[in-house]
């Protein structure tokens, strides 16, 4: 049974294709109904909260409007130092506490793992919205419904995921719910920032992956290229952020090397890894793929609540 009711959304190694082909379905209805001006009421009655450990401006903002979009309302940590986790609170308290304020959490936290702790606190449908240089699952199923939008399918596409592999969570996810479907996976990346071995390990198992330092020769080849950021915050030793940070620098030059138009994506921030003029080229996707959380997070939080 197809279904995602009361379920926690942890993982992006835990959906289904059917899974993703409900929530794809449930986003397009609503994506259509809030581009008519419906007026929602799905969630009337309910409350999300969403607790944020760590910064955030698109999944705290998008995951908040979509929950107005449905007629539900919202309260909010944004800030962590201005919760009792500042005072040495532990997040089993926190969300003991909490669930009895919401229907549906969603959290990020700078700890992998995080959410599966906050899961098994609470009966209520937790939602991992980053957990550290884990997962960060939602991210994962707005990229996939971005790219069957601009291509028009997901199945027999080469993607190309560029960048800090080792630490960004985005790819990590993205890379599972990828494998899901016929698509040929470029992971490029400087040495040391290499995709963990044991996701390699699971996807090789299914798909044909690649892994190249070369960039160049994944914009040949890709459909689309997904580009992140270094993750600062994540490295130990700032010297080696400083030497990793402009690895990749996504260029005009460089996008017209590539077959056609060439899908380029960003989980957002950017930093330096797409030059502005980019922005320009019909194939720059990433405020779309922004746009397209709100839909995909509308969907998530009617299933997940079973309010449909
Ligand atoms: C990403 C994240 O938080 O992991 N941002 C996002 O949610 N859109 C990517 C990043 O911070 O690099």
């Amino acid at each position: 049974m197809v279904g995602l009711s009361q379920k926690d959304v942890l993982r992006a190694d835990q959906f289904s294709r059917e899974e993703i082909a409900l929530i794809a379905k449930t986003a397009r209805r609503y994506e259509e109904a809030v581009a008519r001006g419906k007026v929602l009421r799905d969630l009337r009655g309910k409350i999300l909260c969403t607790l944020f450990f760590e910064p955030s401006t698109r999944t705290r903002l998008s995951f908040e409007a979509a929950m107005l979009r449905l007629g539900g309302q919202v309260v909010s940590v944004a800030e962590p130092k201005s919760s009792s986790a500042a005072k040495g609170e532990s997040l089993h308290d926190t969300i003991r506490t909490v669930e009895g304020y919401a229907d549906v959490i969603v959290l990020r936290h700078p700890e992998i793992g995080a959410a599966d702790k906050a899961a098994r606190s609470t009966n209520r449908p937790v939602i991992n919205a980053g957990d550290g240089a884990g997962q960060h699952p939602t991210q994962s199923l707005l990229d996939v419904y971005t790219i069957q939008k601009e291509k028009g399918k997901v199945d027999g596409l080469t993607v190309a995921l560029v960048g800090d592999l080792k630490n960004g969570r985005t790819v990590h996810s993205l890379s599972q719910v990828l494998s899901l479907f016929d698509v040929r996976l470029i992971l490029v990346s400087p040495p040391a920032l290499r995709m963990p071995r044991e996701i390699v390990e699971a996807l090789k198992g299914r798909r044909v992956v690649e892994e190249t330092p070369d960039l160049l020769k994944a914009v040949r080849e890709a459909d689309v290229v997904y580009m992140t950021r270094i993750q600062r915050e994540r490295f130990a030793d700032p010297t080696e952020y400083e030497r990793l940070k402009d690895s990749y620098i996504l260029t005009q030059e460089a996008l017209r090397e590539g077959k056609g138009r060439v899908t380029v994506m960003h989980p957002l921030p950017r930093v330096n890894e797409i030059e502005t003029s980019v922005d320009q080229d019909s194939g720059a996707a990433y405020f779309r793929q922004a746009a397209n959380g709100i839909p995909v997070r509308m969907a998530l939080l009617a299933l997940v609540t079973g309010a449909i």
